[in-house]
């Protein structure tokens, strides 16, 4: 594939820079679109940076006009499903509203959108691994506003030209190798930098849950290194530039690890014992979520290469072993 212009909204946050960074190495022109609401200028080191609320939709249109890309990857989003509880409203605003200026401008443009979905669209679901065909149910306000995302891009295919990829990641997980770039949200609400916190500061670790059923008792995730969920966006856009047509995938190692997996496992590898208390389980919590991911293998040409959890592991404790004081 020749070198593509290629727009990422929410390209300052975790997945997005790690995208940024694999795309600029193959060869992809870059252009960073994001508010930092929650990511980081110092996370865009590849590619150009626009400071900009999606939600503002003229401006939005006039940079995109004068960008011209080819494709847009559209990551931008509040993340947290704890937090889409307690301000539904907000969640609604900016993942449907950002949605709605995105994807009325790439209509208009002709400009094919990579959407960063999200396991939550399943809920709880009745078999795993979960495929892509499994009844969409979502637990969480987060989750529903995912789903209400993929389905405005369902109808703009059919009322206009519009394409798309929609890709449903599980746990995004671990760092970038060369430490440049990693995990860190605030407040923190994610399993993996949450333990690694736990341990630098000596605070107890809550564990939700330690009831369900499963192994240990502890809930069960799909954990995908950010690496391996940059990859395939350049899959997917490999995948529409050969005019593959829109299409929803999983994005998931394929297995599942349990709470105390991560937790047994860091300890190994930090040598640490990690402080922790077990506390009620959480609403929207399903008790195992794991992917079926046949579909990407098959048709994006895609698999996960360092989702090994210890893998996954290494890379999230070398980072944040040098980035401790930054974050
Ligand atoms: N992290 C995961 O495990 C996971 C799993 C499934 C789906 N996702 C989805 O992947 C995407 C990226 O997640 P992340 O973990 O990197 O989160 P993140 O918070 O690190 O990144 C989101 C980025 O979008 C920016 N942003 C948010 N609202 C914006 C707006 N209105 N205008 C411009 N920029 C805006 C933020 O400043 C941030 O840089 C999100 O859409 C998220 O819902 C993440």
């Amino acid at each position: 594939m020749y070198s593509q212009r290629i727009v990422v909204t929410g390209g300052a946050g975790y997945i997005g820079s790690h995208f940024c960074k694999y795309a600029k190495s193959k060869g992809h022109q870059i252009f960073t679109i994001d508010n930092l609401s929650t990511g980081y200028k110092e996370f865009v080191k590849w590619g150009d940076f626009f400071l900009l609320d999606v939600r503002e939709s003229n401006k939005l249109y006039d940079l995109i006009s004068k960008i011209k890309p080819n494709y847009l990857v559209h990551f931008a989003a509040s993340a947290y499903v704890q937090e889409s509880f307690i301000n539904p409203l907000d969640y609604i605003s900016n993942n449907i509203g950002g949605m709605e200026s995105v994807t009325r401008i790439c209509t208009e443009l002709s400009i094919p959108i990579i959407f960063s979905s999200s396991c939550s669209v399943y809920g709880e679901v009745k078999s795993l691994p979960v495929n892509e065909d499994s009844e969409l149910i979502p637990l969480s306000p987060y989750g529903e506003t995912k789903l209400l995302c993929e389905k405005i891009l369902k109808w703009c295919e059919k009322s206009s030209n519009l394409k798309y990829v929609s890709l449903r990641y599980f746990n995004a997980a671990g760092a970038d190798f060369d430490k440049e770039i990693g995990e860190n949200h605030n407040p923190e609400t994610h399993l993996i930098p949450l333990v690694i916190k736990s341990i630098n500061k000596g605070i107890k670790l809550k564990i939700f849950g330690n009831n369900y059923n499963t192994k240990d008792g502890t809930a069960v995730r799909d954990y995908i290194h950010v690496n391996d969920l940059a990859r395939a966006h350049l899959n997917a856009i490999e995948y529409l530039n050969s005019n593959g047509k829109s299409d929803f995938f999983n994005l998931g190692s394929g297995s599942g690890t349990s709470i105390m997996n991560i937790i047994n496992t860091l300890e190994s590898i930090t040598g640490l014992k990690i402080k922790k208390e077990f506390c009620p389980k959480r609403i929207g919590d399903p008790s195992k979520l794991f992917a079926d991911i046949k579909k990407a293998k098959n048709i994006l040409n895609w698999e996960p290469k360092y989702s090994k959890i210890e893998t996954i592991l290494q890379s999230a404790w070398d980072w944040h072993k040098i980035s401790i004081n930054n974050y």
